[in-house]
């Protein structure tokens, strides 16, 4: 089976790719490679200071600029990446920002009702909903993930949601931190090892016929 995307029909939204099971869809322009590579960039250097945010194109992200325009001070800790929806938030950029040892990570988009893609937004839930439980069982506090709405222009929200975000990071300890990289770090390995076992054994099974 090909998986084939019919362009006249897709918004752009980048929802489908981290839904697909299979890893199929790739965005055109916000590659997986380029998320992690931004990810692998802005959490080089003492990631333990910082606060990563997912923030969607059409309102969290313009909420910052909002904010700056209106000269509203917040802490220079987070590092912030543009999706064009929350929706493009994949499971796996989320994982690699706290296996890259960051503080606390945070999925940011439209409220329920403004989301550019519709019912985009609802996918994010859903899936901010199964990350809180997949990390609380690799012993990550649930809390270091949040999922916050902010509009285009709230910026006065956005700086009160950085500054929260600040003394949050704050109590978050070095040993915490660690403690997630080592679980999450050996949860990838255990999942690759697996899946190298699978291709190996079915390249076995293909060679045998
Ligand atoms: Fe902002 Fe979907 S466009 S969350």
């Amino acid at each position: 089976v090909v998986p084939v995307v019919i362009e006249a029909s897709c918004a752009g939204c980048g929802t489908c790719g981290p839904a697909c099971k299979f890893d199929a869809i790739e965005m055109q322009h916000f590659t997986d490679a380029q998320y992690i590579a931004q990810i692998e960039a802005l959490l080089t250097e003492k990631p333990e200071d910082k606060t990563f945010i997912f923030a969607c194109n059409w309102c969290s992200y313009p909420g910052g600029d909002t904010a700056g325009v209106a000269r509203l001070q917040y802490p220079a800790t987070q590092r912030l990446v543009r999706t064009m929806c929350s929706g493009r938030v994949d499971e796996k950029f989320v994982l690699k920002a706290f296996e890259m040892g960051a503080a606390v990570v945070v999925v940011s988009g439209c409220h329920y009702t403004d989301c550019h893609y519709i019912d985009a937004v609802h996918q994010t839930q859903k899936r901010v909903d199964r990350l809180w439980d997949k990390i609380e069982k690799l012993g990550i506090r649930p809390e270091r993930l949040r999922l916050e709405w902010i509009s285009s222009a709230q910026g006065a929200r956005f700086q009160e949601t950085m500054v929260e975000l600040e003394e949050f990071r704050k109590e978050v300890t070095k040993k915490e931190i660690d403690e997630g990289v080592k679980a999450l770090r050996e949860e990838r390995e255990r999942i690759e090892a697996k899946k190298a076992a699978k291709a190996k054994a079915k390249a076995e099974k293909v060679k045998a016929t």
